[in-house]
C-alpha cells in the first residue's frame, strides 16, 4: 500500500471527572486525512483543506507526531500527508489529536504495522505538545484505540481501552468562539483539597464501573467534576443554563469537552440525545453566539480506513 485516506475521529477529553485522564471518541464528527509514500525522506504538509493552518512541517502538530514516528522507524522514505480539516481548532473536541493520530495511524498501516497503539499513542503526545505546551494523552489516546479510554499513568504511559455500552450517545454544542486549551490550562489551580480529590476520584471509580457494567444511573451519577469545571466554566457564556437544561430533558450527564468552549451531554439512547440537542439549541439561540450541533455514537473504532 503507498497510499491511504482515513477518518479521523473528534474526541472529548476529561469526560466531567477524569481531567487528563478519561477521554472518548466520536462518530459523527472528524478529520480526512490522505497519507502517501515518498522516496523523498522526511514529512512534507502538501494540502490542508478548511482551516488556515501551517504547512511546515516543524509547526504542523501532524508533521510533528509524524517525525516522532519516523525517528523510531527504519523505513527509509518520507511521507506526503493532505488533510481535509472539518474540526475547528480551538473548538473543545480533539482537532489536534484528530491530526495527530490520524497521521501517525495512517503512517503505520503504510509501513505494516510495526508499532503498537500504545507506540502511537506516544507519537501523536507530541503533536499535543506543540498545540497547548502539555503532551496530554486524553483525546490521542481514544482517537486511537477508538471507545473510552483511561490514562492510568502517564510515566510509565498505560492506557486502559474501557468497554461501551451501546446505548449511549454523546450530543455537542459548539459555540463559535475560541478557547485555547494552553490558555485554559493556565487559569487552573495547581493544587486540590483533599475534600474535592475524594469526590473526584470516587467519580472517575464510579464511572469506569458504570461502563463495565452498562449502569448507565451510575454513569450518570459520575459524570461530575468537582475540580475543573466550577474554574472553566466562566470562560463559556450560558455554560450553567445548557446543562441545567440538557439534565432536564433527560442527559445522564452534560459537562465541558476538553478544555471548551464545546459542551456535551452523554445520554441513553438517539430519542433522548436529540432532545437534548434541541434543548442546547433554544438555549443557546438567546445568546447571539453562533453554534453548532453534533449527535454522535460512540466511536469504538477509533481512526479509521476510508479509502
Ligand atoms: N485534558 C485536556 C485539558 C484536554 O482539559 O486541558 C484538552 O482537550
Amino acid at each position: 500500500m503507498e497510499e491511504i485516506k482515513v477518518f479521523c475521529p473528534a474526541t472529548i477529553a476529561n469526560v466531567s471527572c477524569g481531567f487528563d485522564v478519561l477521554g472518548l471518541a466520536l462518530d459523527s464528527v472528524g478529520d480526512e486525512m490522505i497519507v502517501r509514500k515518498t522516496a523523498e525522506k522526511g514529512i512534507r504538509i502538501v494540502k490542508i483543506l478548511g482551516q488556515d493552518l501551517p504547512l511546515e512541517t516543524e509547526k504542523n502538530v501532524s508533521g510533528v507526531a509524524g517525525l516522532a514516528l519516523l525517528k523510531e522507524s527504519d523505513y527509509d522514505g518520507g511521507f506526503e500527508i493532505e488533510i481535509d480539516k472539518r474540526i475547528k481548532p480551538g473548538s473543545g473536541i480533539g482537532s489536534s489529536a484528530a491530526s495527530s493520530a490520524g497521521a501517525v495511524w495512517a503512517m503505520n498501516e503504510l509501513l505494516g504495522r510495526p508499532f503498537s497503539p500504545l507506540q502511537l499513542v506516544k507519537f501523536a503526545m507530541q503533536g499535543e505538545k506543540l498545540a497547548s505546551d502539555v503532551a496530554h494523552a486524553d483525546n490521542v489516546a481514544p482517537a486511537i484505540y477508538g471507545g473510552f479510554t483511561l490514562v492510568r499513568s502517564y510515566d510509565p504511559l498505560d492506557i486502559i481501552p474501557i468497554p461501551t455500552p451501546s446505548e449511549l450517545v454523546a450530543t455537542v454544542i459548539h459555540p463559535q468562539i475560541e478557547v485555547k486549551t494552553s490558555d485554559s490550562r493556565k487559569i487552573l489551580k495547581t493544587t486540590i483539597s483533599l475534600e474535592k480529590g475524594i469526590k473526584q476520584w470516587g467519580n472517575v471509580g464510579g464511572l469506569i464501573a458504570g461502563l463495565f457494567q452498562k449502569d448507565y444511573d451510575l454513569i450518570g451519577r459520575s459524570l461530575q467534576d468537582h475540580i475543573v469545571e466550577p474554574i472553566r466554566s466562566i470562560l463559556i457564556p450560558g455554560f450553567d443554563e445548557i446543562k441545567a437544561n440538557a439534565l432536564a430533558s433527560g442527559a445522564l450527564g452534560c459537562g465541558i469537552s476538553g478544555s471548551g468552549p464545546s459542551i456535551f451531554a452523554l445520554s441513553k439512547g438517539l430519542e433522548t440525545a436529540k432532545s437534548v440537542a434541541e434543548s442546547m439549541k433554544e438555549t443557546y439561540s438567546k445568546f447571539g453566539i453562533p453554534f453548532d450541533i453534533h449527535i454522535s455514537k460512540i466511536n469504538t473504532q477509533g481512526v479509521k480506513k476510508i479509502a
